[in-house]
């Protein structure tokens, strides 16, 4: 069997949390494979909602696996609070929710030398999550990470050495820290985490695949915070594409089957760095306010603006997206016209192309389509759409050349349509 992969296609929070969800019942296993707690993926069903950040959000649908795969940085704290929260509506979790022993660990110093080099760099800040993201996958390219399969022998001695090395970093940079109730906390989470199936999580997915199971692999952020492809340096520090779910699973490229590429029918950004279509306006506004579009993790109000063609094409080519998901649309109900960019123009000329960097060159060209001034949010079938937003759909697939499988048309699990097989 192949692996299918959902991953999002703009600067994160397109809605992965809610569709994977929705997907769930047609996969046996849901796998995470990059990222860490920087992530909040939203998930609303039955009047309740959800913010995960390093459970993969299969974890609601009935008994299937939920794996945290080797791409993942996983905080021991954070990862212990999180499944205390769920644990109170999700039975049997640590029967579901398995770790690979290669996921790296982010250390209590990781959270620390994030800040550290976020107020070293001053008003030139990425405008991280704080979750030290960056300094974990450092230490896992330059070799000194510590992974989760180290917890099971010798582990003090390693954490230790790491934890000395962080610490003279720290003072060189002169930043004041309190390391002792972060550690107090944070072996709490390792002792949480042995309660978990600690696995060889590249043998196991394989040997599941050749017994016929499926897997959705989620993707967390989005291809424009991609290392290699995205905004850098205002990015990520992992490969959010779909070539991560490779080597954040340990699945042959061979073995992806299909690529759904999710993105809002406009666009949103938190923290620093270029965003061409953004919003100063009311209009901004009136797309944050009916969006909610306030982070699921730092509370940050999110940059808004309209949707970026050229960056979306940019994505699905990077991404071999086969089928799009399309996200709150229903935040444009009450807009009379709509706009898209359709290409940028730099020092006078227009290209479709995305740019090596987005810089204060580039201008957005736009195109307008009619609103459709209808409330989206009831809405159970294709059938029912306003004349306006299918003009709208198949206007997007003309520029993206690729077909929009599902809309989704609220929050919650049920506001979701799907228009094909
Ligand atoms: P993720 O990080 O990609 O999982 O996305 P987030 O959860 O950070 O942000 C998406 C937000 O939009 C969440 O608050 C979701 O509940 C909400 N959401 C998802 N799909 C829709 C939709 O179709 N319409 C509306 N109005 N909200 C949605
Ligand atoms: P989900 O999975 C939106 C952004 C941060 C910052 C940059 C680097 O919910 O879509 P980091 O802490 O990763 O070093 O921050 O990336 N960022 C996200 N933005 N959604 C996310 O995740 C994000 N994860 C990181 O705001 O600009
Ligand atoms: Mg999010």
């Amino acid at each position: 069997m192949s692996v299918d992969v959902l991953l999002g296609l703009q600067w994160g929070d397109e809605g992965k949390g809610k569709i994977v969800d929705v997907l769930t019942p047609h996969y046996d296993i849901i796998a995470r494979f990059q990222g860490g707690p920087n992530a909040g993926h939203t998930l609303e069903f039955e009047g309740k909602k959800f913010v995960l950040r390093s459970v993969p959000s299969g974890i609601f649908q009935g008994d299937k696996i939920n794996i945290i795969g080797n791409g993942v940085v996983l905080d021991p704290a954070l990862f212990k609070a999180e499944v205390e929260a769920l644990e109170v509506s999700c039975n049997d979790l640590a029967k579901r929710l398995y770790i690979s022993r290669k996921a790296h660990l982010i250390l209590p110093t990781h959270r620390l030398l994030d800040a550290a080099y976020e107020a070293q760099k001053g008003a030139d800040k990425i405008g991280t999550t704080g979750k030290g993201i960056g300094p974990a996958y450092t230490d896992k390219v330059s070799r000194n990470g510590l992974r989760v399969g180290d917890i099971e022998y010798n582990f003090e001695q390693k954490y230790r050495a790491a934890v000395a090395r962080h610490e003279t970093l720290l003072q060189q940079m002169s930043f004041d820290y309190d390391l002792a109730s972060l550690e107090k906390e944070w072996f709490e989470g390792i002792e949480a985490l042995k309660r978990f199936r600690l696995i060889d999580s590249d043998n196991f997915i394989n040997s599941e695949l050749r017994a016929g199971k499926t897997i959705l692999a989620e993707g967390a952020q989005g291809t424009l915070l991609d290392i290699d492809f995205g905004s850098y340096p205002f990015v990520t520090s992992s490969n959010t594409v779909c070539a991560g779910a490779c080597t954040g699973l340990g699945i042959a490229p061979s073995r992806i089957g299909k690529v759904y590429g999710i993105f809002k029918a406009y666009c949103t950004r938190v923290g620093s760095g270029p965003f061409p279509t953004e919003l100063f306006d009311t209009t901004g506004q009136t797309l944050r306010d009916r969006g909610f579009e306030y982070g699921s993790v730092t509370g940050r109000p999110r940059r808004c603006g309209w949707v970026d063609l050229v960056a979306l094409r940019y994505a699905i080519m990077i991404d071999g997206v086969t089928d799009l998901i399309m996200t709150k649309p229903d935040v444009l109900d009450t807009f009379e016209t709509i706009r898209t960019c359709v290409a940028y123009e730099i020092d006078g000329k227009e290209t479709e192309d995305f740019p090596f960097e987005i810089d204060d060159r580039v201008r957005p060209v736009f195109f307008e389509l009619a609103g459709w001034q209808t409330d989206m949010t009831k809405l159970k079938s294709e059938d029912e759409f306003p004349a306006e937003f299918n003009a709208y759909l198949i206007f997007l697939e003309k520029t993206l050349g690729v077909r929009i499988k599902i809309v989704s048309v609220g929050p919650d699990r049920e506001q979701t349509i799907v228009r094909y097989k």
